[in-house]
């Protein structure tokens, strides 16, 4: 059996903000960081929330979110009392709110309704189950799976995303990149997450790179922040692989931007998917065939399923080259002797990263290793 559900509502395009109004009268937790406050772009959304009881804006969120703050979060919405919580920014703000609402929940708040309104086209949180945090003792980032963490609410307006300077929009667009691939590989994938998997990919192959070059273009943001929630559907019902997997542990471990860690990764864990050598004599894989089909569909040379599979790789890069995003883990700040001291750590967590168990190719240690071994060359 199949089965796929989508429990957010989405309110996108135009004049999506307004839906703030229909809140009137309640009191709001607003959960954002720094720079929304100091920009000035959270008065996009206060200047909607006018005939509010109370309205109170908790500003602290930085990137990677760890359970410390989580706790600290926690302690303002109940000092707060909001009915309505409003995560406004990118993954790391989302994520976050969601885990606290959460906990708020848990210890007898009550029903929350939670709104997220994305910053970033990239992690597709406003429609997932997934938050992602950090245990800055044990260096390691773990993403929380639970149906209650996904929001009531999503409001996407692009305008939101149009500030993000160019290399957070290379990180989060390869972000999405990653994650409608993974869905359409995963070992649960289905014709509902395939449908949206795929719109994803031919919106992002599309857009990304005209969102990149010329961030206020509405219309590449446009598509891109739709692209992001597609593909987050799709993975919240289908789950990721090892791109994600072996991404957390080294964003966990070297702070490299989880958009960034899961771009230099991709290249070659399609071709660890594709699993090619089998290709001579053999059926090619499912992933193999899967990512020729987007290889055609993006019009790229499709003569067999190697030649597809391998221009798809050459443009994933050639985007990325594009974009200014690394190619190696010491393009990307991370010194030799940083990621030999930590490599046993990161097959480690890798391994037991939730997202690992539906990639589409069983993976080993070894196989991590070798998918490490072209991101930290020459070591
Ligand atoms: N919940 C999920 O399903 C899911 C999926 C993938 C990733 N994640 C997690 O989400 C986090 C990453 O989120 P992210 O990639 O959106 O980045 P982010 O939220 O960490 O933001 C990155 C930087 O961009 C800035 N920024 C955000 N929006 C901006 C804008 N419009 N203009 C200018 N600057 C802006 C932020 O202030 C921050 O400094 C990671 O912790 C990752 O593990 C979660
Ligand atoms: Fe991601």
């Amino acid at each position: 059996m199949n089965r796929f559900k989508i429990r957010t509502e989405v309110r996108f395009n135009k004049n999506a903000l307004d839906t703030l109004y229909e809140f009137k009268g309640m009191s709001a937790v607003i959960i954002t960081d720094k720079f929304m406050v100091s920009s000035g772009m959270i008065n996009k959304i206060l200047n909607k929330m006018e005939g509010y009881k109370n309205i109170a804006v908790y500003d602290k969120i930085t990137p990677d979110p760890t359970t410390t703050l989580i706790a600290d979060g926690l302690k303002f919405i109940m000092e707060n009392k909001g009915e309505i919580v409003i995560a406004l920014g990118g993954g790391s703000a989302i994520d976050a709110a969601k885990a606290i609402v959460l906990m708020g929940e848990r210890s007898g708040m009550g029903d929350l309704k939670l709104i997220a309104i994305p910053t970033t086209s990239g992690t597709g949180s406003e429609v997932t189950k997934f938050a992602v945090v950090t245990d800055p003792d044990e260096e390691r980032k773990f993403p929380l799976v639970d149906e209650d963490l996904i929001p009531d609410m999503a409001i996407l307006d692009p305008e939101l995303v149009a500030t993000a300077p160019p290399s957070v929009t290379a990180d989060t667009g390869m972000d999405v990149i990653t994650h409608a691939f993974e869905a359409l590989v995963s070992i649960h994938n289905n014709d509902a997450s395939d449908a949206l998997a795929e719109k994803a990919l031919l919106l992002s192959f599309k857009y990304l790179p005209f969102a990149f070059k010329h961030g206020d273009d509405t219309k590449a943001r446009e598509k891109m922040h739709s692209a992001s929630c597609l593909a987050g559907m799709a993975f919240n019902e289908v789950g990721l692989g090892i791109n994600h997997g072996i991404a957390h542990a080294l964003g966990a471990k070297f702070h490299i931007p989880h958009g960034r860690a899961n771009a230099l990764l991709l290249p070659h864990v399609i071709r660890f998917n594709a699993h090619l050598r089998d290709c001579f004599g053999n059926e090619p894989t499912q992933a193999a065939k899967r990512y020729a089909d987007i290889a055609r569909k993006i019009g790229l040379p499709h003569d067999n399923v190697r030649i597809a599979v391998e221009s798809l790789i050459e443009e994933i890069m050639h985007m990325m080259r594009r974009m200014d995003l690394p190619a190696t883990l010491w393009e990307a700040g991370v010194t030799k002797e940083q990621f030999v001291a930590e490599k046993a750590d990161v097959i480690k967590s890798a391994m037991a990263d939730i997202c690992t168990p539906s990639n589409p190719r069983e993976v080993d240690e070894a196989g991590i290793e070798r998918i490490l071994s072209h991101i930290a060359p020459d070591i």
